[in-house]
C-alpha cells in the first residue's frame, strides 16, 4: 500500500531563537536539517529587534510530541483503504459521510468513533502503515522525538492479539530515527473505563513477550473512573522499571490529578487543563515541575473549553507551570503539532518567544535520553539564528 501523507502541506522554515542557551552549539549538522526544512542560513538572518524574526502561522520548531495516540492518526482516508484492503463495510459511504462524524460533543462522543474506526486495523501491516503515515506528518510539523501511545485493549478485544498490534507498530518505531529523524518510545496505555485486572493481565502478558514499551498510560473516559482504580498496575509497571504517565484533569475533576500524583506515581499529567480550578495544585505543579501534555485543538473538538481563544494555556504559561502542545488525536482534531501552534500564533498571538519555551519544555520533559534531549535542545537553540 501506498504510504499515505496525512495531507500535509509544505513546511517553512522557523524563525524563532531559542531561550535553550546553555545548548547552543556552533554547528547544525546536515542531516539535522529535516526534509523540506531550509537550513538555519536559508532561512534569512535578517533579524527583527532583540534578535526575533517575525514569523507567520505556519512555522515549524523542533519538539517532542509527547501526547499522542496513534489510533487517533488514522486518517479518514486512510480508514477507507485500510477497509478496503481488509474486505471491511464501513458504515460510511464516502469520505464526506465519515467526515461529518467529526462533531463531537464531549470526550465519549469522540471515543465512540474512536473504537468504531479501529475495526480496520487487522494485521501487522494495518499498524504498520499507520504508524508511518504518523511518522511522514510528524515529520513535516516538526517532531523530531515522539512517544506514542498504543491502546492494546481495544485491539485485544476485538480478537486482533498483542503480537499484532505491538509488532506492527513497533517495527516501524525501530527505524523511526534513520527514516524519519524521529526518536520514538512507545507506551502502552490502557483503558481506564475496564477493570484494573484487565489492565494488570495485558501487561503482564507485554512484560512475558518482551514487547518495546517504555511505559504506561492512562486513557478513554475519564469521569467516574479515576486514577486510584489503578493503583496496583502503577505499581507493577513501576516494579518492571516502565515510566508512567495518565490523563487526569481533561474532562475530569483536580481530584484526579491529584490521585494521579499521590496515588500512581505518575511522571507526566496528560491534559491536566482542569488544574488550573485549584491554585495550591498549581502551585505544586510548578514547584515539582510537573510536565502536562496540553493537547488545544483536542480540547476545544472535545469541548473541554468552548473555544481556543479560551484555553487556559497562555494562562498555564504565565503561572509557570511546564506545559507543552501536543496534538492528542490529529485526525480527529483538526490537525497535528503544527496546526496546533499555528492556530494558537494565529487566534491568541502565542508569542515567538512562548512558542520556543513550549518547544524546550517538550524536549525536556521527554524520556528520551540526556545525549538525544541535548542534541535537540541545540537544535532548538540553532534553530532561531
Ligand atoms: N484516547 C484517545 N484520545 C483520548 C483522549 N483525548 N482522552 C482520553 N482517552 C483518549
Ligand atoms: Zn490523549
Amino acid at each position: 500500500m501506498e504510504t499515505y501523507d496525512g495531507g500535509a502541506g509544505a513546511p517553512q522554515a522557523e524563525g524563532v531563537p531559542g531561550d535553550a542557551a546553555e545548548a547552543r552549539t556552533d554547528e547544525v549538522r546536515a542531516d539535522e536539517v529535516r526534509p523540506g526544512q531550509a537550513s538555519t542560513e536559508e532561512a534569512g538572518a535578517e533579524g527583527s529587534t532583540e534578535g526575533v524574526r517575525p514569523t507567520d502561522a505556519r512555522t515549524t520548531l523542533p519538539v517532542a510530541e509527547l501526547h499522542l495516540h496513534i489510533e487517533g492518526t488514522l486518517e479518514p482516508e486512510l480508514i477507507f483503504a485500510l477497509a478496503e484492503r481488509n474486505g471491511i463495510t464501513l458504515p460510511y459511504a464516502d469520505l464526506d459521510e465519515l467526515r461529518a462524524r467529526y462533531e463531537f460533543t464531549d470526550l465519549q462522543s469522540f471515543l465512540d468513533l474512536y473504537y468504531a474506526n479501529m475495526a480496520v486495523l487487522q494485521t501487522e501491516q494495518d499498524f504498520a502503515d499507520m504508524t508511518r503515515a504518523y511518522l511522514a506528518r510528524a515529520a513535516t510539523a516538526g517532531v523530531r522525538h515522539a512517544e506514542i501511545m498504543m491502546d492494546p485493549q481495544a485491539h485485544l478485544s476485538r480478537g486482533v492479539s498483542l503480537a499484532t498490534c505491538v509488532n506492527g507498530v513497533a517495527s516501524v518505531l525501530a527505524t523511526s530515527q534513520q527514516e524519519f529523524g524521529i526518536s520514538t518510545l512507545l507506551i502502552a496505555a490502557f483503558l481506564r473505563d475496564l477493570s484494573e485486572d484487565s489492565a494488570l493481565e495485558v501487561l503482564e502478558q507485554l512484560l512475558a513477550m518482551d514487547a518495546p514499551i517504555a511505559g504506561i498510560g492512562l486513557d478513554s473516559a475519564e469521569v467516574g473512573n479515576p486514577p486510584s482504580k489503578f493503583q496496583r498496575l502503577f505499581a507493577r509497571a513501576k516494579e518492571a522499571g516502565l515510566r508512567r504517565i495518565a490523563h487526569a484533569g481533561e474532562e475530569g475533576p483536580t481530584a484526579y490529578i491529584i490521585e494521579a500524583l499521590d496515588v500512581l506515581g505518575v511522571e507526566r499529567i496528560d491534559h491536566g487543563i482542569r488544574c488550573m480550578e485549584d491554585t495550591d495544585l498549581v502551585e505544586r505543579l510548578v514547584h515539582e515541575l510537573m510536565p502536562l501534555t496540553v493537547c488545544p485543538l483536542s480540547n476545544v473538538r472535545l469541548r473541554a473549553v468552548d473555544t481556543l481563544a479560551e484555553h487556559p494555556l497562555p494562562a498555564m504559561l504565565a503561572a509557570g507551570l511546564n506545559v507543552s502542545v501536543n496534538s492528542d488525536d490529529p485526525a480527529y482534531f483538526g490537525g497535528y503539532v503544527d496546526d496546533n501552534f499555528a492556530r494558537l500564533r494565529s487566534e491568541i498571538g502565542l508569542s515567538d518567544f512562548d512558542c520556543v519555551r513550549l518547544a524546550a519544555n517538550s524536549i525536556r520533559s521527554s524520556f528520551a535520553d540526556e545525549d538525544r534531549k541535548t542534541e535537540l535542545l541545540a537544535e532548538l537553540a540553532a534553530s532561531g539564528r
